[in-house]
């Protein structure tokens, strides 16, 4: 660290202490980071470096001496109830230097003398959860909170499938804790923020906070629907009979509980460092995110003699991996308006290759984080892909910005049409409100409509483009008036184009209500909020003549959605287009005679099954389906789980291993649905 004055190193240390305190919050509390976790490090470690040189000015309530606190205050909606930690909850010292896991090895050479093993593991990037089970039951689940004290979740906690509510087994402790991580898959995080964006909410930044946000929603209900899954890491309690990490966790999946398939014991640190090394690619081919890999001293008995430092314990440390990162130059920016009239800034960059892939586009998110970056045209931008669908830019590199250069200036009237946009009061995007005759917004409404989880008909963003400037089609259902005449008239289209086309229309009659009612495109009723109000309404009558409060008590409908349900009925565009939708034949009432829906506890999960069961296969798939559960024929990264049954296929199962599939049984799969 370069040597700094001791009046430079006071502000230095108060200013560090603030930003990283403001971090902390932004992290924890509203699960929205304005830095990466690897700026956050670098920070955490010029204040370690000045406190080391000056300890004069190296405080109790310095953020290196405290772990961030996720406890949400009562103004952010918290309403948790807050317990004490039977033993602190603390957090790990990470590095991102290999020479220091050799330090770290050597400092625990200085205090134990006799042989010792690692716990090598993967770092879940998720949020921590400390479970109490009394007698095999779970009894309680709190959050890391301050450490000291966590949230009270189990409400939320007992709807992750993952978390068992009782274990099996004879020799279970009467009451022991375990600690882990709960995280979000990718294929449920991307299936979350598509259907933020549909219903207009910001997207998670990371499934880390998705994870986290979920944990901490009011409405246990919700928590069903979001494909949380659990892995845990760390037996405590009083004098429990293992002697090993790792016999610890051996016995905790004996009784049920969920851990980590993919923790290897390494002899020493050589061996720990070629573990770090394998997964510093292998980790891209898992289908949920790890920020890094954990190393525990496995004997306990010497992580007893090793002991703690104020934040974190002696005998592990956390390798992380450094986040992929390109620098390019930012060539200009876009401006896209939605089918809801939502304008999104899109940064246009130099091609650049980045984790694999060649990245031209990122999203800019909205006005405020265009500020927030201070973006200039020409400017060198870092662009990261943390797990996220699009990828983001994190920064700009200020030493390489042009003389002159000037900030894109953000449209004060619709790129396509002219009409003034509107900013609304508590959101950060910017509309266009001319929902009538904006040409971008009828015809996104058209692609949204014809899109595969609405309507499904063979037209995409060429063939609406196509239709519309033929003046073809301008509401809905115009689509259903089309002749095989014009659509002959389309430039390359041929009788054989016009039929499929033609085929496709006529399929869609029979789209059930629920996906009927999300092709509408009413603003913030995404796929779903459509199933659920199909499923408690019955029909397109019902809902319309819903009242605000008969709407708002439906299961996870607010204020926000009803008034936008409400605008939409009592609009002419919303009347007509149900009208003629209905005359065209489409389903506007939930399909009594299709199958019962017994559970949501399979919902957003994708099972492929293999084998033989108890049931016919047949029996297993309906049994799915009737759980909101999918089908698949086969096994791949969007897979939830694989259920083998007897003479499970050989290939589906190595497939599973390889992308790290869970893999469970028939008696899971019926412990799963509630059986
Ligand atoms: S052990 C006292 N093991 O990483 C030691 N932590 O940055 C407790 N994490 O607070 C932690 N995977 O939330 C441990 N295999 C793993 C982990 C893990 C993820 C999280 C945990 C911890 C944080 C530290």
């Amino acid at each position: 660290m370069a040597k700094i004055g001791k009046a430079a190193a006071k502000e230095r240390i108060e200013f560090l202490k603030k930003e990283l305190e403001r971090h902390n919050y932004n992290y924890y509390v509203l699960n929205a980071p304005a830095i990466t976790d690897f700026e956050f490090d670098l920070l955490m470690s010029e204040l370690q470096g000045l406190e080391k040189l000056y300890p004069e000015f190296a405080t109790e309530d310095s953020p290196t001496r405290h772990v961030g606190s996720d406890l949400a205050p009562a103004s952010q909606g918290g309403d948790f109830a807050q317990v004490p930690h039977r033993y602190p909850m603390l957090s790990l010292g990470n590095t991102y230097a290999r020479e220091e896991l050799f330090e770290f090895d050597n400092r625990i050479r200085r205090v134990v003398s006799v042989p010792y093993s690692y716990s090598c593991e993967l770092k879940f990037d998720g949020t921590a959860i400390c479970l109490t089970y009394r007698n095999g039951r779970l009894l309680r689940a709190l959050t890391r909170g301050d450490g000291t004290k966590g949230d009270d979740v189990t409400r939320n906690v007992v709807h992750i499938p993952a978390i068992p509510r009782e274990l099996h087994g004879d020799d279970i402790p009467e009451e022991f804790e375990i600690r882990g991580e709960i995280y979000m898959p990718y294929a449920a995080f991307d299936r979350l923020n598509a259907e933020r964006a549909e219903a207009e909410l910001e997207p998670f930044a990371n499934p880390r906070n998705a994870a986290s946000g979920s944990l901490k929603l009011q409405n246990p209900a919700e928590m069903r629907t979001r494909g949380l899954d659990c892995v845990l890491y760390h037996v405590l309690g009083e004098n429990l009979p293992f002697k090993t990490h790792t016999e610890a966790l051996e016995a905790a999946s004996r009784w049920g509980l969920p851990v980590s398939e993919y923790s290897r014991v390494a002899a020493g640190i050589d061996e720990a460092v070629a573990y770090i090394d394998a997964w510093d690619t292998r980790r891209k081919t898992l289908p949920f995110a790890t920020d890094g890999i954990v190393i525990k001293v496995n004997e306990l008995d010497l992580q007893r003699q090793l002991g703690f430092t104020a934040k974190s314990p002696r005998w592990a440390t956390a390798w992380k991996f450094k986040p992929e990162q390109a620098l390019t130059p930012l060539l200009s920016v876009d401006y896209q308006v939605g089918r809801t009239g939502a304008v999104t800034p899109v940064a246009n960059l130099e091609p650049v290759l980045l984790s694999g892939t060649v990245v031209k586009r990122a999203s800019l998110h909205n006005k405020d984080q265009m500020d927030l970056l201070d973006i200039h045209l020409g400017d060198y931008v870092y662009v990261e892909k943390g797990g996220e669908i699009i990828p983001k830019i994190t920064g700009v590199e200020l030493s390489k910005r042009p003389e002159g250069a000037v900030r894109p200036a953000f449209p004060d009237r619709c790129p396509d049409c002219g009409t003034p946009l509107v900013r609304d009061e508590d959101e950060a995007r910017h509309y266009c409100p001319n929902n009538e005759t904006c040409p971008v917004q009828i015809k996104g409404r058209f692609i949204h409509f014809a899109g595969r989880k609405a309507m499904d008909i063979l037209a995409g963003e060429a063939t609406v483009e196509a239709l519309y400037n033929k003046g073809f089609i301008h509401s809905l259902p115009d689509l259903y008036t089309l002749t095989r005449e014009q659509l002959i008239s389309l430039e390359g289209w041929q009788e054989k184009s016009a039929d499929n086309f033609l085929a496709s229309l006529e399929a869609s009659r029979k789209v059930p209500f629920e996906r009927v009612l999300y092709a509408l495109g009413i603003r913030h009723v995404g796929e779903q909020t459509a199933k659920t109000l199909a499923r408690h309404f019955g029909s397109i009558d019902a809902l319309m003549a819903a009242s605000r409060d008969e709407l708002m008590q439906v299961e996870d409908i607010g204020g926000t959605v009803a008034d936008a349900i409400l605008a939409w009925s009592a609009s002419e565009r919303g009347r007509e287009t149900v009208s003629r939708l209905r005359e065209a034949g489409l389903q506007m009432s939930v399909d009594t005679s299709s199958q019962m829906r017994l559970s949501d506890r399979l919902e957003g999960k994708i099972l492929v099954i293999s084998g033989n069961f108890s049931i016919s296969r047949e029996a297993m798939k309906a049994l799915i389906e009737a759980h909101g559960g999918k089908n698949s024929g086969s096994v791949s990264g969007k897979t939830s789980w694989l259920l083998a049954g007897e003479k499970a296929g050989p290939e589906k199962l190595k497939k599973a291993e390889k992308l790290g599939i869970p893999v469970i049984d028939e008696a899971r799969f019926h412990q799963l649905i509630g059986e």
